[in-house]
């Protein structure tokens, strides 16, 4: 009876299906947490050829899951038969970055992969698939991917930097002793790298006076401008970096968390709340058009919409101009 109350199944294909990220995706979208627990999935896993012993097996384990919405489960290495009318891809597979490497230093290894699958979604992507780029760089490979599906609309396009924004909350919310739900409004611009501008100029923290929920700047709460322009910033552009040294392995579990965050909000909707998405930029807030830039957003129904006409001050603009060069930089090192 369940049954009968669940929508038409969607195709959602990962990539990089037998990788870390994956392993901790699969199980939160088999949840429903990602797409609504109403929302059947026709769910298709890519791999390369030397992985696809690997993908049996985190087949067999989502067998074994036994969750509902998983209608049907297919898999392989063709991205031309995965990829077909797809309404969902989140690309996972690439190769994650080694201790002591910057993320661009993987243009060379990744962006050729984002070339052949962005090739194959042309010919058989529908002008209504969604794609969420995870893999490193990831801003750079998005724009490799839509310059390579021309025929799908460039909306449909977007790069993961909401673990840039929960990693820039989780250090604001333990700074003022709050529970992260008590934040909001705090930005990420520009690229998923060590350039990124974590911004809490517009932030706010809300605080229950009485019965009366108020909210205050964040930086009226933390007054401390030195930590908030300096050491907050530099963390959270640092984070994956001391992830990696420390577990000898990149993030997986709050990358996974983090890009179940994004395909939610974008299909369910934000209900005003600003969130973060690297999206192929019109020009807004002076950044060139056409790179995949991380903006302040919000969500319905699978559009996206930049919050403009923020005041940004020197300090900020510097900034954004700053990781906008190095995205401009990636474009050029990723299409040569
Ligand atoms: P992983 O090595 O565990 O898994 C990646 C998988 O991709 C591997 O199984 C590999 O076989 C597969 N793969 C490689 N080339 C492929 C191709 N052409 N088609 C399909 N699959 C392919 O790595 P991981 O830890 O899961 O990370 C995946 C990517 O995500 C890395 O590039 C990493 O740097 C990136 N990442 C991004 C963020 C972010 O916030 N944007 C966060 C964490 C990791
Ligand atoms: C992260 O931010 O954790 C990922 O992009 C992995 C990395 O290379 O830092």
């Amino acid at each position: 009876e369940h049954h009968l109350r669940l929508k038409d199944p969607m195709v959602v294909c990962v990539t990089g299906a037998a990788g870390q990220i994956a392993y901790s995706l699969l199980p939160m979208l088999g949840r429903g947490l990602a797409l609504g627990t109403d929302q059947l999935i026709d769910l298709r896993l890519l791999e390369i050829p030397q992985a696809q012993g690997a993908l049996e097996g985190v087949v067999m384990e989502l067998q074994d899951c036994a969750y509902p919405l998983f209608y049907k489960i297919s898999y392989g290495s063709d991205p031309a038969v995965l990829f077909k009318d797809a309404d969902l891809i989140i690309f996972l597979g690439g190769f994650p970055r080694k201790a002591g490497m910057e993320r661009k230093e993987l243009i060379g290894k990744n962006c050729q992969i984002f070339k052949t699958q962005g090739e194959a979604l042309n010919l058989v992507g529908k002008p209504t698939t969604k794609c969420l780029v995870v893999a490193n760089p990831a801003n750079t490979n998005c724009l490799a991917l839509s310059t390579f599906a021309s025929r799908i609309p460039k909306e449909n396009f977007t790069a993961l930097t909401r673990l840039d924004q929960n990693r820039a909350v989780w250090q604001i919310a333990a700074r003022a002793k709050m529970n992260v739900a008590h934040i909001s409004r705090v930005i990420i611009w520009g690229n998923h790298s060590s350039t990124q501008y974590p911004d809490v100029n517009h932030g706010q923290i809300a605080t229950k006076v009485d019965e009366t929920i108020t909210s205050k700047p964040i930086r009226e709460k933390i007054a401390d401008n030195n930590w908030l322009n300096g050491k907050f910033i530099a963390d959270v552009q640092q984070r994956g970096a001391a992830v990696i040294k420390a577990r000898k392995l990149s993030s997986a579990m709050s990358a996974a968390s983090a890009a179940i965050d994004h395909v939610r909000d974008w299909c369910l909707g934000t209900n005003g709340r600003w969130v973060s998405m690297g999206v192929v930029s019109d020009g807004a807030y002076g950044v060139p058009p056409g790179l995949v830039f991380s903006y302040p957003v919000v969500c319905e129904n699978w559009t996206w919409t930049i919050i403009r006409d923020l005041t940004l001050d020197q300090f900020s603009q510097e900034k954004i101009c700053a990781t906008a060069r190095e995205l401009v930089e990636e474009r050029r090192d990723a299409l040569s």
